[in-house]
């Protein structure tokens, strides 16, 4: 059912050439149609438990919750999505999808969803429904370390990294690696939010380990969560058509163009071995096109039609 160990694809380019190091791309986002990227990765330990009922967190385009649907769906687990915003939204793909699939929708407005964290409601919310198990937005927390490490072995078998690089949202794919790391393996996030400093601080809580551990790359937001410019637009059709890799708008678009500019700029050790780590996210796409924010030539120079 999963492509696993997903595959390891190198990419060339007159830039890596030039700066001398070595590019690959961990494509976990081929390690299934819908349960892909860093999803099965972060999902593995809840789904462990044999949960029967999952509640969890997300917004209307949520790349979490269009896994976890699909993962519950697959192993026929009862789930409720706490969904940010409005019921007006329910006719977007991503929710359209979970609905079709039997995801029980829950919409809240932005003061409630600011609670998903708060000790109170999550008690409350547990005490309703006592046979579910609560996941937090993004698959945060200690449970969503585990698929780290069996990322990071299929790695080993594959090649001796030097550098591990991944986007980050809530953090915890930045905390598994970093928890799960060895000594002689570096790790760069890049975070897709702006003003994510803070997350340095969580990830090195989450992962047991010191900020030093891991670096944290803040510079590459393009203006916000989800927010897309023309030249992240430009960049993602040109990663495209030269190596037939379809990035995501949210995420691994923003680590892939901050990986290029530090590169050139020469961040990383000569003759190095660099992972970058695909986490998939690809529907995203649909919620750029349904929001308006790509011309019909940017849609068919990303092979979205
Ligand atoms: C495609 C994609 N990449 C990266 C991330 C960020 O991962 P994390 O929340 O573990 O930091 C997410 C969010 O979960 C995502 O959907």
């Amino acid at each position: 059912m999963f492509n696993l160990p997903s595959p390891l694809q190198q990419i060339n380019s007159p830039l890596l050439k030039q700066s001398a190091v070595n590019l690959w791309l961990k494509r976990d986002d081929l390690i299934h149609s819908q349960i892909s990227g860093n999803k099965l990765r972060k999902l593995t330990g809840y789904l462990q438990q044999k949960p029967q009922h999952i509640i969890s967190f997300g917004g209307a385009f949520s790349n979490h919750l269009h896994a976890l649907a699909a993962a519950c769906q697959n192993q026929q687990i009862k789930l409720t999505a706490i969904v940010r915003g409005e019921a007006s939204q329910q006719h977007n793909a991503t929710l359209t999808a979970l609905h079709n699939i039997g995801a029980n929708l829950h919409f809240v407005d932005r003061q409630t969803y600011k609670l998903r964290n708060n000790a109170d409601y999550l008690a409350q919310l547990q005490a309703n429904n006592p046979k579910a198990t609560i996941i937090p937005e993004g698959g945060y927390g200690h449970l969503g370390l585990h698929g780290l490490a069996t990322l990071l072995n299929e790695v080993r078998q594959q090649l001796k990294a030097d550098y591990f690089v991944c986007p980050v949202g809530s953090g915890t794919t930045l905390a598994g690696l970093c928890k799960h790391k060895k000594h002689h393996e570096k790790l760069l996030g890049i975070c897709a939010i702006k003003g994510g400093e803070y997350l340095a601080q969580e990830v090195a809580q989450l992962a047991q380990r010191a900020t030093d551990d891991f670096s944290l790359n803040c510079d590459f937001h393009f203006g916000g969560f989800a927010k897309i410019k023309p030249e992240l637009i430009d960049f993602c059709i040109e990663f495209y058509q030269q190596h037939n890799v379809l990035l995501d708008p949210v995420y691994t678009s923003k680590a892939m163009y901050a990986v290029y500019q530090l590169i050139a700029q020469g961040h990383f050790t000569k003759q190095s071995n660099i992972v970058f780590i695909h986490t998939g996210g690809l529907q995203g796409w649909q919620g750029m096109i349904e929001r308006q924010l790509l011309s019909n030539l940017q849609i068919n120079a990303l092979g979205l039609n």
